[in-house]
């Protein structure tokens, strides 16, 4: 049988933020990929690879199989469905909040209101639910540029600081959800590699009761 474990990780944020916990349950990285063009990495086990992806690209490496486990931002899960993964642990790591942003003092002129944002589904999803027509435009970053140069009225996009919605003269107006990393198992390895999984999953927990 394959022992090998997979753990698909992104750059960044969720990479530094991930890194203490993968510690505690015994997996260092050979390598930084901060420094190496490597895209899958050694650990100190033989048997655990680490493999590093786009942020967006997580669940999907892990729902067809190609990374047994993953971490990936519930921002991230939402927009992304969730087919074919669990969702053991809240990691508690990456923390922000999914809302929606504008203008202080918009212009209320009954319009349809245009919304700017990479969260698309969530997006869709939160103005259906209140019933909202809303014109919904999909962007790959900077949002916060959209309200400023007229290509929309609000955005919605992730706030932890705020100082970037600060920095471009904008607020924060409704609140979508909190936000923090999850662990993703592909639900077949959850099976085929039960007791290696399982194991992981605790070291986890156990870490970031610790954290
Ligand atoms: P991609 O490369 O796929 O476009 P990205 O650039 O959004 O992804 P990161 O900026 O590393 O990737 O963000 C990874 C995750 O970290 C996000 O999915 C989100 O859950 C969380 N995150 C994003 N911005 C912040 C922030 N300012 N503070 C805390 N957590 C954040
Ligand atoms: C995220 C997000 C916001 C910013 C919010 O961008 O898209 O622009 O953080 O954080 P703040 O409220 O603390 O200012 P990030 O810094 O990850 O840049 P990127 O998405 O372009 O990688």
């Amino acid at each position: 049988m394959n022992n090998l474990l997979t753990i698909a990780l992104s750059k960044g944020r969720i990479f530094k933020e991930t890194l203490p916990l993968l510690a505690q349950a015994g997996i260092e990285p050979v390598d930084d990929p901060e420094t190496s063009r490597k895209l899958i990495l050694d650990t100190n086990q033989a048997d655990v690879k680490l493999v590093i992806i786009r942020a967006t690209d997580v669940p999907t490496y892990v729902e067809y199989g190609a990374a047994d486990v993953g971490v990936a931002g519930k921002d991230v899960l939402m927009e992304h469905g969730g087919n074919g993964l669990y969702e053991p642990v809240d990691l508690g790591i990456a923390k922000c909040r999914l809302m929606v942003a504008g203008p202080k003092n918009p212009p209320n002129d009954g319009r349809r209101l245009r919304i700017a944002t990479k969260f698309v589904n969530s997006t869709r999803r939160y103005y259906a639910d209140r019933r909202e027509q809303v014109e919904i435009i999909k962007l790959y970053g900077s949002m916060e540029l959209a309200p400023l140069v007229g290509l929309a009225d609000r955005i919605v996009d992730l706030v932890d600081t705020g100082n970037t919605l600060k920095a471009n003269g904008l607020v924060p107006l409704e609140h979508i959800a909190d936000i923090s990393s999850r662990l993703v198992v592909n639900k077949a390895a959850m099976k085929m590699k039960h007791a290696r999984l399982s194991q992981l999953i605790a070291q986890l927990r156990a870490a970031c009761e610790n954290h």
